[in-house]
């Protein structure tokens, strides 16, 4: 999705921005570009389609100068990834804006923009921001107010940061339903969509809350309310460094995050499991007095994270009795809902910034909900901050835009919780102890499940060259059946699809033909004979069976069966361990194919917009 900078400095800014500008690379963008002013109060422009690497070479060829500046990687919502809709956007020479949304009312804006003279150069909706802007500098509103006026008729979400020539001593930035990050340097701040990108100039940082507008000077910040009243947020230190933000000798980040899973595990779990107990104080400093009142939890999220919310249903169900509806976000915030009294509503994010999710947060707050916990992997996103009780999965920075290492630390977030819930409903001693001891077994077990990398290239083969895929489970395995399918559409390009193994004959076995690849996620559990008998009716039709298992041998013989061999895991914690072999076969076969593995086509990591 659309990144955004903004710095300015004593020193040239033109190198800064691009710096920062690659740290969003992961976040998924068409094209990009960059606007300073001079020393001469000229605005100055370049925009490239590709990457930011084409930015950076015509930036060398015909360098910016200029202590202020802006700059963007766009996703393209508005108008094809071109250069001419690249941002930034400008106005007359005076104005450039970039932008991180969408602008819904663009089309009547920019029907009254024309009517006043105003000439449109791109097809986006940001160029309406740029000339309405002008428009009230035109007017005689100073830059600030006419920001302000400007945001008043805009619907939608937007993040913006915005340069005047007029006025070249100041950056103006706006959020409204987008995130915006102030860096702040001695002598130099900054600005942008996500702290990453300003890792490597400050550790100190602003978060803007909603319809805060910043004055951004190089030796002040000046924040205001969305009525113009004056307003201080905090300063907060991030924990997160920028060496996070490196390779190392992996090859790709996606492998590099998939490899780092033993860790993330261990950190997730660290110092929040006891002996007899998974205490509700992890989830907050409110969750005891309210976790004894909840009798049932609705879960809403998007992609992968609403993968695991599926398996936390059967989690929750399961160990800790209480009921669990899930709902992916985009539904659930425009549908006419029932909360039933004793619902506690959850949401689960990798980046705490998802659109949907956070309008589905948004929602719930205004409806009868006993409280509102969310399961996140950034600690200063929209989604902790706004929500009552959190729980931070410790995975690190991922970077890689199909989730791997976030994700399995979130299932183990929300297997700690139906435990931790389970105590307020009975749940047995003994059972406690059991799970706390199979957490405590991830990190080995996902290190194992890793050595199989090898083996899981050579399966990756028999991908090579289909067009589709099948992927069953059954019971808490099947939404990992899901993600797994998930993974492999979005890095090999592959279609695959995920069914309930007991459901494929009430239809989608008409597609199984001879050849045609099921991958098939089948622990020992209690549903194994019921998934091996559903597994005959793909065999008995030519599928070609690759299927991960820690009860196989009886398999190994027969034709057109691939075996993977799994180490022995617990049923409550192997859909945790089971989703590992799935995200290795989804990279294997990528990197078989030559795709683009951390930066698939069309994707984005942070969905901002809706
Ligand atoms: O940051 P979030 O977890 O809220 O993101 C939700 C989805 O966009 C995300 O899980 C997406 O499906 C991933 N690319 C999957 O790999």
């Amino acid at each position: 999705m659309c990144g955004i900078v903004g710095a300015i400095s004593e020193r040239n800014i033109a190198t800064i921005l691009i710096e920062c500008l690659k740290r969003l690379e992961y976040r998924g963008y068409d094209s990009a570009g960059i606007a300073t002013i001079d020393n001469k109060h000229r605005l100055e422009c370049l925009r490239s389609v590709g990457k930011i690497a084409n930015l950076a070479a015509a930036l060398k060829a015909e360098p910016l100068v200029g202590h202020i500046g802006i700059a963007h990687t766009r996703w393209a919502t508005h108008g094809a990834p071109t250069t001419y809709n690249a941002h930034p956007h400008l106005s007359r020479d005076t104005i450039a804006v970039v932008h991180n949304g969408i602008i819904e009312n663009y089309e009547e804006l920019r029907d009254e923009l024309i009517k006043k003279g105003f000439k449109f150069k791109s097809d986006t909706d940001t160029e309406v921001i740029a000339h309405m802007i002008y428009h009230y500098l035109q007017k005689g509103e100073n830059f600030l107010a006419a920001i302000h006026k400007t945001v008043k008729e805009l619907t939608g979400a937007y993040a913006l940061a915005i340069i005047n020539t007029q006025e070249p001593d100041k950056v103006i930035a706006v959020r409204s339903g987008s995130p915006v990050v102030i860096g702040l340097g001695i002598n130099e701040n900054f600005l942008a969509s996500d702290t990453i990108a300003l890792l490597p100039v400050t550790n100190s940082f602003i978060f803007l809350e909603e319809g805060d507008i910043a004055v951004i000077e190089r030796a002040h910040v000046q924040i205001y309310n969305s009525k113009l009243k004056p307003v201080k947020r905090k300063i907060k230190s991030s924990e997160m460094s920028a060496d996070n933000i490196d390779k190392g000798t992996y090859r790709h980040f996606m492998q590099k995050e998939m490899f780092e899973q033993p860790r993330a595990l261990a950190d997730t779990i660290q110092e929040r499991l006891l002996a007899k107990e998974i205490p509700a104080e992890i989830f907050g400093n409110d969750a005891k007095k309210i976790f004894s009142k909840v009798t049932k939890i609705q879960i809403t999220a998007c992609g992968s994270s609403f993968h695991a919310a599926l398996t936390g249903k059967y989690w929750l169900e399961k160990i800790a009795g209480i009921p669990c509806a899930v709902e992916i976000a985009s539904e659930f915030r425009y549908r006419q809902t029932v909360t039933e009294p004793g619902t506690m509503f959850v949401t689960i994010s990798q980046s705490g910034e998802t659109a949907d999710t956070l309008a589905a947060l948004r929602k719930a707050k205004k409806l009868p909900f006993v409280t509102t916990l969310t399961i996140c992997n950034a600690p200063e996103s929209s989604l902790v901050r706004e929500s009552d009780l959190s729980f931070i999965t410790r995975a690190g920075i991922e970077i890689g835009v199909a989730t791997t290492k976030a994700f399995t630390a979130q299932l183990t977030a929300l297997l700690m919780l139906a435990v931790s819930l389970g105590k307020y409903q009975n749940l047995g001693l003994k059972t406690i102890q059991s799970i706390v001891k199979q957490l405590k077994h991830l990190p080995l077990l996902a290190e194992q499940v890793l050595s199989l990398d090898h083996k899981i290239s050579e399966i990756a083969k028999l991908l090579e060259n289909s067009h589709s895929a099948f992927y069953l489970a059954r019971g808490g395995s099947y939404p990992i059946a899901l993600e797994g399918a998930l993974k492999i559409k979005e890095i090999s390009y592959i279609h695959a699809e995920a069914y309930p193994a007991g459901e494929l004959k009430h239809g989608a076995l008409a597609l199984i033909d001879h050849g045609t690849p099921v991958v098939v996620v089948a622990p020992h559990d209690n549903l194994y004979e019921k998934l091996y008998s559903n597994l005959q009716e793909v065999r008995a039709r030519g599928g070609e069976i690759i299927i991960f298992t820690d009860k196989p041998l009886h398999l190994k013989n027969q034709p057109n069966w691939h075996v993977c061999q799994m180490p022995k895991v617990a049923a409550e914690i192997a859909p945790i361990i089971y989703t590992i072999p799935l995200q290795l076969l989804a990279y294997h076969v990528a990197l078989i194919k030559g795709t683009d593995v951390d930066q698939p086509r069309n994707l984005a990591k942070s969905v901002t917009v809706e």
